[in-house]
């Protein structure tokens, strides 16, 4: 796809399709009044005859109109007032959605003209972006039939003369969260089969080939041997495929500057190993490993948008699967920490290898670290699949996260990790349990990680309900990809400032 920023007037613009907004007291947008001046009164007749009711997210599409080459795509935005950040990016989603069936190929988008509160053109037009990358993803690597239902090659951005810089930032962001997402989100929706630790090795190698400023290591089984990480190595004794752990390291700021850590769950298929899962929807245990593509998508777009920050991250990729080798259920294994683990659930296999790569972040001296894993089918219970869940032992952080979660309309929501959950995790025969029994499993997963995040500033998102959609529409979401972004974003500000 192709972006661009217009500040021409509209009738000096060709394209297949204008897009505009209205509002449900049937009030027009600049652009939407002067199209409808064009085009003899089509917009308001739309909303006269009760056609559109201008509701936010509501659109329709008019294929011929006099006065006008283009399509005219009107979309409501809602009560007539300045939109809520979350409602400009549903208008957005709608409008990118009506067109995804169309011959459109050329798109002109006026909606970054109307009011947003505490939003400004580097945000809307950054939003923009983002929301028709989106809709123009569509997974093909294996089917026959490699032609996507959007036809969309460019899409254009009107801004006022005075806004353009902004508006070029921030669609220049929006180029490279929009690369960030379609990576995650193509990684995601990989089978495991192709998608195996081996795999996204090679494809974090590739993202960090193409930016001077991007390096990678990958630690092979012998290394974690090495580094005495017996809790990871213990998972992927059922799997034939080598586990590996993925460290991308991006410098775009002085190496005296502490290092960002992102930890992303890798398991490239997650059938619960001895403690196997029931066999309805196992293939969406596919999606295990959306937390390592996130990572490696986030630092892919990190380094597109030259943030002057360094961020590390760290993928821990590997299988659970039952084999005579596997973990049993009763096996004790002594953690890089020195911590003992007794394995009662070999399901719970994220937190085994995600508790060695958070003690291997120490070395990293780290300012914070921040972990996202498909950990807990709980999470869903709890939260549904609207919100990631968001633990962690640092107010600030959490308190950051949440501002940069409002600001990118990719949602969190906290939970508390309070000292009493932890006694859940005793063990009469190793320093602690894997599981800590029915109760608050979110919470209890997140206790198991904290006892290995003590010496730094940790957040840990759980991405179970998030990460993927379920059923018709099943598919790779790209979250929190768009957080962690704004996260970062947020963080490079802050040095600016
Ligand atoms: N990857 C799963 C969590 C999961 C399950 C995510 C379903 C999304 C949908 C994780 O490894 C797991 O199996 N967790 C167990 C933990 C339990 C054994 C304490 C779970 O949630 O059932
Ligand atoms: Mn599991
Ligand atoms: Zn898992």
């Amino acid at each position: 796809m192709d972006y661009s920023i217009e500040t021409a007037p509209l009738e000096k613009l060709q394209s297949d399709c204008i897009i505009v907004g209205v509002y449900q007291d049937k009030h027009l947008s600049p652009a939407a009044d002067a199209i409808n001046t064009s085009t003899q009164g089509m917009v308001s007749q739309l909303l006269e005859r009760g056609d559109l009711s201008g509701k936010n997210g509501e659109t329709v599409l008019i294929n011929v109109a006099p006065g006008s080459h283009a399509r005219i795509l009107v979309v409501g935005l809602g009560e007539h007032k300045p939109l809520s950040t979350k409602n400009f990016c549903k208008a957005l989603a709608a409008a990118a959605l009506s067109l995804r069936k169309t011959p459109v190929k050329h798109a002109v988008s006026t909606l970054a003209e109307c009011a947003v509160t505490d939003a400004d053109w580097n945000w809307k037009s950054r939003q923009t972006v983002q929301a028709f990358a989106d809709s123009v993803y569509q997974y093909t690597h294996t089917k026959s039939d490699k032609a996507t239902e959007s036809k969309l090659e460019k899409l254009s951005i009107t801004a006022p003369e005075a806004q353009l810089a902004f508006a070029q930032t921030g669609m220049a962001q929006g180029v490279a969260i929009a690369e960030g997402i379609s990576l995650t989100k193509f990684l995601s929706d990989l089978p495991g089969n192709i998608c195996t630790p081996s795999f996204l090795a090679e494809q974090a190698s590739q993202v960090a080939s193409q930016s001077a400023q991007m390096t990678v290591t990958i630690l092979e089984e012998a290394d974690m041997e090495e580094l005495g990480m017996g809790s990871f190595l213990s998972v992927t004794r059922g799997s034939r495929e080598p586990a590996k752990l993925i460290c991308l390291h991006y410098q775009g700021a002085a190496s005296s500057e502490k290092p960002i850590v992102l930890v992303g769950k890798g398991l490239t298929f997650d059938a619960g190993g001895i403690s196997l899962k029931p066999g309805p929807g196992m293939d969406e245990m596919k999606y295990d490993m959306c937390g390592g593509a996130a990572v490696i998508g986030t630092l892919k777009a990190a380094a597109q948008m030259q943030l002057p920050l360094n961020v590390i991250g760290l993928v821990p990729s590997s299988e659970n699967l039952p084999d005579g080798n596997a973990n049993k259920p009763g096996d004790i294994w002594t953690s890089m920490a020195g911590k003992t683990i007794e394995i009662l659930n070999t399901d719970a296999e994220g937190r085994l290898i995600l508790c060695d790569t958070l003690t291997y972040a120490e070395r990293f001296n780290p300012d914070v670290v921040i972990d996202l894993a498909t950990l807990t089918g709980a999470c869903l219970v709890a939260l549904g699949r609207i919100p990631s869940g968001l633990l962690g032992n640092d107010d600030d952080l959490c308190q950051d996260l949440q501002t940069a979660s409002e600001t990118a309309n990719d949602s969190i929501w906290r939970l508390p990790l309070w000292e009493e959950y932890q006694e859940l995790l005793q063990s009469n025969f190793a320093d602690m349990a894997n599981i800590g029994g029915k109760d608050a499993g979110t919470i209890t997963a997140a206790c198991f990680l904290s006892r290995f995040a003590e010496n730094f500033r940790w957040a840990h998102l759980d991405i179970a309900g998030t990460a993927w959609r379920s059923g018709q529409n099943k598919g790779a979401t790209g979250r929190p990809v768009p957080l962690l972004c704004q996260y970062l974003l947020d963080r490079a500000v802050k040095l600016d400032a």
